[in-house]
């Protein structure tokens, strides 16, 4: 997967900018607040993806304008294709994220999805091995959208059902048939739930050797890692399970097992990363999972997908910043740095932003 040319219009502080990113390395470069970052943003939402900031579509558009347009020119093995992404506020006819494939209008962003793929560190990631849970499931289901366009409609099928379900149990005793409506929803929880569960855990042993790799030669072969996936139900199936915690269910008012519940464990050395990992070693682990989630892409799709890295080398030490720098000069990669001073070594192309504007000098 390559971008050729990005072009930008009233995103966030930005006007107007465009840049073409050069072949493996590109490192945006600018003081704090200019726009390095949004740009990140911007070419990460030609994923048909919400933004990695978690921020509202709204929060997207430069203040005072009706919306915002995010233009690129993909290749994809010699095809090229041009993804063009509106974003539009409060007052607009049809609001939130649109987006053109070569001229073909989509209402929904994310039915664009596959259509250029990336992957993306952003300094907020690093809640994956400290944060809570929920963070570790939206790695994996974000990941699983991007590879399977039908797992985001099995997703988004599986939290109605949850949500439909939720109600049920709050009002459950007053609730005329109340018994026959749950088994209704619990059979369709079963199927949705099972196969949410099922992918999850594929992609995690698809995953898992190629994160302990990358571990492994971050630290130098110092220190190993290790991941273990926490199912919400063994293998009797999801729908047993949903008979055995009826009873809890209906006393607790909400669904208490399922997909949504799931999590996963990273320990480093024997020891949960969660309770006992250093700032740099959180780092490298959620480096070494972005790097693999780009490596389990390219065997399942054979398209590496675009690494996006923002403000990635504090914190590590010269030894862990030299194997990334290594890896990064390997796949087209787009980088953010206060400083160009480390990426002086790589043949990267540097780009210096400066109040939403970008420049090949300072
Ligand atoms: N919708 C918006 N309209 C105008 N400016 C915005 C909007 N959203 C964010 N900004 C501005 O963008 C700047 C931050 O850009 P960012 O890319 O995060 O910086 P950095 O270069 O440090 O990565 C801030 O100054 C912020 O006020
Ligand atoms: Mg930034």
């Amino acid at each position: 997967m390559k971008l050729k040319h990005l072009c930008v219009e009233n995103y966030r502080n930005i006007k107007h900018a465009q840049f073409s990113p050069g072949e493996e390395l590109t490192v945006l470069c600018g003081e704090n607040g200019q726009g390095k970052t949004n740009l990140l943003e911007a070419v990460w939402l030609l994923t048909g993806s919400k933004s990695f900031r978690n921020a509202k579509d709204a929060q997207l558009i430069r203040e005072d304008q009706a919306f915002a347009v995010v233009e690129g020119e993909t290749e994809c093995s010699g095809l090229e294709k041009q993804i063009r992404i509106t974003i539009s506020g409060e007052g607009c006819e049809k609001k939130g994220r649109r987006a053109k494939v070569n001229g073909v209008e989509y209402a929904r962003a994310t039915s664009i999805a596959g259509t250029f793929t990336a992957v993306v560190f952003d300094p907020g990631h690093l809640s994956l091995v400290k944060g809570s849970p929920e963070g570790r499931r939206r790695f994996l289901d974000a990941a699983l959208c991007q590879l399977y366009p039908g797992y985001l409609s099995v997703f988004r099928t599986y939290t109605r059902l949850v949500m439909q379900k939720n109600a049920l149990l709050k009002q459950y005793h007053a609730t005329f048939g109340a018994a026959e409506l749950l088994d209704v929803f619990d059979e369709k929880l079963a199927d949705a739930g099972q196969r949410i569960s099922e992918k999850r855990q594929a992609y995690l042993k698809l995953l898992t050797p190629l994160v302990q790799e990358n571990y492994h030669d971050i630290s130098q072969g110092r220190e190993i890692l290790e991941i273990q996936y926490k199912p919400s139900f063994d293998e009797l199936g999801f729908a047993h399970k949903l008979q055995e915690t009826r009873a809890r269910d209906i006393s607790a008012g909400f669904c208490t097992s399922g997909p949504h519940k799931e999590d996963f464990d990273i320990f480093l050395n024997g020891k949960l990363a969660k309770l006992f990992a250093s700032q740099g070693q959180q780092r490298s682990a959620v480096l070494s999972l972005k790097l693999a989630e780009a490596a389990a892409a390219q065997s399942i799709t054979g398209q590496h997908p675009v690494m996006l890295l923002d403000d990635v080398l504090s914190e590590l030490d010269d030894m862990r910043q030299g194997y990334l720098l290594s890896r990064m000069e390997q796949r087209q990669t787009i980088v953010t740095a206060c400083d160009a001073e480390l990426f002086r070594k790589t043949d990267g192309k540097v780009l210096y932003v400066k109040h939403g504007e970008i420049s090949e000098t300072i």
